[in-house]
């Protein structure tokens, strides 16, 4: 099974990036499954009714959601009713939405999880335990277990990807939106990156003016942050190639689609 997972699409240059480039790297990886982390797709923040089936639309079967989740009010009235949306699992029990999504890939099952690390974000659930205990409860339907793993601390995410080494089919950060360059396969065949980095403005700060940001960082004072809409953009996101058989990582790669690294298809050229 081929999967793609693109990284946090931000705002409007990050939902034309996605549309421009989806089409392209489905020639060139042939996925069946493709999952876009979309908690920063409406103007940075959230998600909208709207804007989750534009994403739809542009390619992706599922979007996974990470500390935004609630920052556009609509979410609450559609949460619950969009079944490929998913967002963090450990959040607290009585919360809308769900933490694990199902897909039907050439009549084989994969599960999508959504998680969210503690470390200098809200307090939540211990992800490791709610992860694990969806891990165990997805294995007895599949054994493709994708897992979105949002958080800010990279060593919550490593350890969480060997926690799980052998039962997940993957685990992938998102939230810092900044790539690393740690993709491997786990010696147990879970395939693992710390971030993936996101889908937005290039010269921006994490998909947002830089003037803002540099000015939150000189003043300490609340600083009201705009997504850049100017200049170039980029796509960040990885290709995980999955066993048929076994729901292991075989391979991961990961993309990089900027100004000073452009779309290459190889196949095509
Ligand atoms: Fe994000
Ligand atoms: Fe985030």
């Amino acid at each position: 099974m081929n999967i793609l997972f693109i990284g946090d699409v931000v705002g409007s240059p990050g939902r034309e990036m996605l549309s421009n480039y989806l089409p392209k790297l489905k020639e060139k990886y042939r996925p069946q499954l493709t999952i876009v982390n979309g908690e920063n797709a409406a103007s940075g923040k959230g998600i909208t009714e709207k804007i989750y089936k534009q994403l739809l639309q542009a390619g992706a079967q599922v979007v996974t959601l990470g500390n935004h989740t609630w920052d556009r009010k609509e979410i609450f009235d559609f949460i619950d009713d969009a079944d490929y949306l998913v967002r963090p699992a450990n959040y607290p029990e009585n919360n809308p939405g769900k933490g694990i999504v199902y897909v039907t890939v050439n009549d084989e099952e994969a599960a999508v999880i959504n998680l969210q690390g503690r470390t200098f974000l809200e307090a939540n659930d211990n992800p490791f335990t709610v992860g694990k205990r969806l891990i165990e409860e997805a294995l007895e339907r599949t054994n493709k277990i994708i897992i979105d793993f949002h958080a800010e601390a990279t060593s919550e995410k490593l350890a969480f990807g060997w926690y799980v080494d052998g039962l997940a089919s993957a685990v992938i950060g998102t939230h810092t939106h900044v790539q690393t360059a740690d993709e491997r396969v786990l010696p147990k065949g879970t395939g693992y990156i710390t971030d993936v980095g996101m889908t937005g403005a290039y010269n921006g700060i994490i998909g947002v003016q830089k003037e803002a940001v540099i000015n939150r960082f000189l003043t300490n004072l609340p600083t009201r942050f705009e997504v850049e809409k100017n200049g170039p953009n980029q796509l960040n996101g990885c290709f995980i190639k999955l066993n048929p058989i076994t729901g292991k990582t075989e391979k991961i790669e990961r993309i990089i689609i900027n100004d000073e690294r452009p779309f290459f298809d190889y196949n095509n050229n």
